[in-house]
């Protein structure tokens, strides 16, 4: 597409009434279903930063729900902090509400989940203003935190890389530096250390070293944790960390990790394929939450079969893997194929399809 084409269906930009604060709500896709995806608070130098940041992360959740198979479409906000603001518990508050009036002003056409910054508890302030919501804590009838379920996703997603690497899908042994120990990289750490796997951990918060500490695990500043010597890299911090500048310096064999958008562009998909590195597309091995959300929410599946289908990563992970293989492509075009090809079967199914996935949500279709 051309790159003065703008590649989203819809971005809202308001400043929040209570709050003074910037919310961008980005509605990638809805091809295959109303969008959905997590609101991200975080700080930001300028919003326009933050603006970048949404547009590339609701395209990245297109791909995640097109990838699972999954009928819902792609969308995320981003509630851009400005950089020195500190925000109270009053704040915070006005922050959501405003967040949650932006959502319902849309329709339907999107629903919010927990991200980076937000988790249940915020859902269900939101709730209070908007049903576009997923992961309500799960007394007030959501599905709860996403955070265990996108770090079973990202282990099943590592039992396909070793299988890949070593012909057996036992971690044990196997070297891992897991790079981020925030709510998902921390219960990976854990579970992983629980398999007898060998660790590195690293976060840019020093107070994280007690957690190496604890589960017997060497620690490393962050760089140092990324490049280390060992099988695979679990990126499980903020996205872009794989560059034309640390891509050279890695000394693993595979890459898999729930953080978001971790290429900082996607031709580093490249240069890992000429290393030799195997990459799994972040969009699938971060799949865990959202497919436990849909799952429950809307799919009505109790919690052992929501949990089976979060582990079926492993086996998407798994053919997606020997397809490359078989085909001299990295799995990053691999997946993009099937991203592409279940977008154009949708596309082509057209409003009828569109219609029925949306009213899934009860909200309103999508006009378009
Ligand atoms: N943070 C989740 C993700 O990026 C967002 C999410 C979770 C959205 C659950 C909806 C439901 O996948």
């Amino acid at each position: 597409m051309s790159a003065s084409l703008l590649e989203h269906e819809q971005i809202a930009i308001r400043t929040g009434r209570r709050s003074g604060v910037p919310i961008i709500i980005a509605v990638h896709s809805t091809v295959l279903g109303p969008a959905a995806g997590g609101c991200r608070m975080w700080r930001y130098r300028r919003w326009q930063d933050g603006l970048e940041d949404v547009l590339r992360l609701s395209a990245g959740m297109t791909a995640k729900f097109a990838a699972a198979g999954l009928a819902r479409g792609g969308g995320k906000t981003v509630v851009a902090l400005p950089e020195e603001m500190e925000l109270g518990p009053g704040q915070r508050r006005e922050v959501l509400l405003d967040v949650a009036d932006a959502i319902e002003a849309l329709g339907g056409i999107y629903a919010t989940g927990p991200d980076v910054g937000t988790g249940p508890d915020d859902m269900a302030l939101m709730g209070e203003r908007t049903n576009h919501v997923f992961c309500k804590p799960t007394a007030l009838g959501g599905s709860g935190d996403s955070s265990p379920h996108t770090a079973d996703g990202t282990l099943a997603a590592l039992q396909a890389v070793a299988t890949g690497l070593d012909g057996t899908r036992s971690l044990r042994g196997l070297r891992l530096a897991v790079v981020g120990l925030g709510n998902v990289g921390a219960r990976i750490a854990a579970a992983l250390a629980q398999e007898g796997a060998e660790l590195v951990l690293s976060d840019i918060d020093p107070g994280k070293q007690a957690l190496a500490e604890q589960l017997g695990a060497r620690w490393e500043a962050p760089e140092a944790a990324l490049t280390a010597e060992v099988d695979i890299v679990v990126p499980a911090a903020l996205g872009g960390v794989l560059t034309d500048v640390t891509v050279p310096a890695l000394r693993c064999r595979a890459i898999a990790g729930p953080a978001n958008n971790q290429l900082a562009t996607p031709e580093v998909a490249d240069l890992l394929q000429a290393r030799g590195i195997e990459w799994v597309p972040d969009y699938v091995a971060s799949a865990g939450g959202v497919i436990h959300a849909v799952s429950v929410e809307l799919d009505g599946l109790g919690e052992d079969d929501a949990h089976k289908r979060v582990l079926g990563i492993e086996g998407t992970v798994r053919d997606l893997l020997a397809d490359a293989k078989r085909r001299g492509v990295s799995a990053a075009v691999a997946a993009e194929e099937l991203v592409r090809a279940r977008l154009g079967a949708a596309a082509r199914l057209g409003g009828a399809a569109r219609f029925d996935a949306a009213a899934q949500l009860g909200g309103a279709a999508p006009s378009a």
